[in-house]
């Protein structure tokens, strides 16, 4: 049901989610500077991009790497078909329509992935597929502390948490330390957004898809909180970047 629940708001969001996704796109640009500072004679024949959204990680790779064979994979089809209008019809750009944790593919050279995988159901396990199937694995995921200042609150009002169960930042590390790869490397980092009125940040999660969260608000909860936050609102995204593998 959750699944079901997240195609549905990401494909409701497609056409809103590039307005709105600045701290994706600037996070999707810097892990394409990592993998090219940490890896800069790495060229990858075939490439699979998880969660790949309105295809922030394709519009910045095809620069440096245009002829790759790209593979793009995500659960809303409103979504990838975004992705696919913005990247135009490449020949060496196909679709892999479906859920990361079911669908099929081959080893590829470069996996990588921008604020999706923390959608994943079974993180680990996905991590071990995405890791054995690849000769490297490029990710960024939303950690626990994420959004903290919204779940704040529902704790003051006694709500039940509106947010999805993000990773610790130690969780995976102690993970991705246990592949024992060749290289690991590990980065984290905070960015705040500053809302008008919560109100503005409620909208905004929902032109971004992300509103699904473990419980649906009703409208009496919804007018507690709105009555009560009439001022602006910051929030902080908690993000954690990693390069694992032998390229
Ligand atoms: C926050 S968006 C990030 C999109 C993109 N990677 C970017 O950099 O902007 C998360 C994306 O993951 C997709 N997604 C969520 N769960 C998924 C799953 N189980 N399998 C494949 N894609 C999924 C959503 O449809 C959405 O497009």
């Amino acid at each position: 049901m959750q699944k079901v629940r997240i195609q549905q708001n990401f494909n409701r969001a497609s056409k809103t989610y590039d307005r709105v996704s600045t701290i994706q796109k600037i996070c999707a640009q810097q892990l394409v500077i990592l993998l090219q500072q940490h890896f800069p004679d790495f060229y990858p024949t075939s490439i699979l991009d998880i969660g790949t959204g309105t295809g922030h990680i394709p519009a910045a790779l095809f620069n440096i790497f245009p002829t790759s064979q790209y593979l793009l994979n995500d659960l809303s089809e409103g979504m990838l078909s975004m992705a696919h209008i913005k990247l135009g019809n490449q020949p060496n750009i196909s679709l892999l329509p479906g859920d990361m944790e079911h669908v099929q593919f081959g080893h590829q050279e470069l996996i990588i992935s921008n604020f999706a995988l923390q959608w994943a159901a079974q993180l680990t396990r996905i991590l071990h597929q995405l890791y054995e199937r690849s000769n490297l694995l490029v990710f960024s995921c939303l950690l626990e502390g994420t959004f903290t200042e919204w779940t704040a609150l529902f704790t003051h009002y006694a709500l039940p948490l509106p947010t999805y169960a993000y990773p610790t930042e130690q969780a995976l590390t102690t993970y991705l330390l246990s592949l024992q790869a060749r290289h690991c490397y590990i980065k984290t980092q905070d960015f705040m957004l500053t809302f008008d009125s919560l109100l503005h940040f409620i909208k905004y999660l929902q032109q971004l898809g992300a509103n699904t969260g473990q419980h649906f608000l009703t409208p009496s909860q919804l007018k507690t909180l709105l009555k009560h936050s009439t001022h602006s609102f910051t929030t902080t995204y908690k993000v954690y970047f990693a390069l694992v593998g032998d390229p």
